[in-house]
């Protein structure tokens, strides 16, 4: 598809998904060589923008490792509203362990920033952040990025589990707003 209309915003194809698949073939290549000595990493993925990006990354992924989801959300149509409500909690025990935070997009960082905070209360031995899409510009938190599959600029994109007001989750490709 070239293009696609999601209630009153047009978007047009951006990355098509053999090149997000390259993306995601090179990190997962830098997670198996820097988390090989580790004791069962926990990948935590958000939902529900990280879904397609998990699952896809997952298969990838060589190792002893678990795999656990909170539910978070900070936008309101094409703005990061700023404040994160944690959705759906998480329950596994992530004490003395290796966590490798799954987001579909970093933009402001606020929702990172959030979710660390809740982390470090629990003891990790460490917190790796990886994500599909990273927004440099729109960047304001001071957390380094460990893994970031394509760096993009700060534009509004749909797509491969991004939504806008919940709509263009399932496309394969990732779009932008025309
Ligand atoms: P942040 O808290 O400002 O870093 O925003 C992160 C969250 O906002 C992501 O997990 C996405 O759910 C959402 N988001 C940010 N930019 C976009 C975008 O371009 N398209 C769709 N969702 C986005
Ligand atoms: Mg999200």
């Amino acid at each position: 598809m070239e293009s696609i209309t999601l209630q009153d915003k047009n978007f047009r194809t951006y990355i098509p998904y053999t090149e997000i698949d390259k993306a995601i073939s090179r990190i997962a290549l830098q997670l198996n060589r820097d988390l090989k000595e580790e004791d069962r990493p926990v990948f935590l993925s958000i939902l529900n923008g990280s879904f397609m990006f998990t699952a896809d990354l997952m298969k990838k992924i060589d190792l002893n490792c678990e795999i656990t989801f909170v539910k978070l959300a900070s936008y309101s149509g094409t703005r990061s509203t700023g404040t994160v409500k944690e959705v759906l909690g998480l329950c596994d025990d992530i004490t003395g362990r290796t966590v490798v935070v799954l987001e579909d997009i970093v933009d402001s960082g606020s929702t990172i920033a959030n979710l660390l905070n809740d982390l470090r209360k629990r003891n990790p031995k460490q917190i790796k952040i990886c994500t599909l899409l990273f927004k440099p510009a729109a960047y304001k938190a001071d957390i380094p990025i460990d893994y970031a599959c394509i760096e993009i600029p700060n534009d509004f994109v749909v797509g491969y589990g991004l939504d806008y007001n919940n709509l263009g989750r399932q496309y394969k490709d990732l779009y932008v707003i025309d």
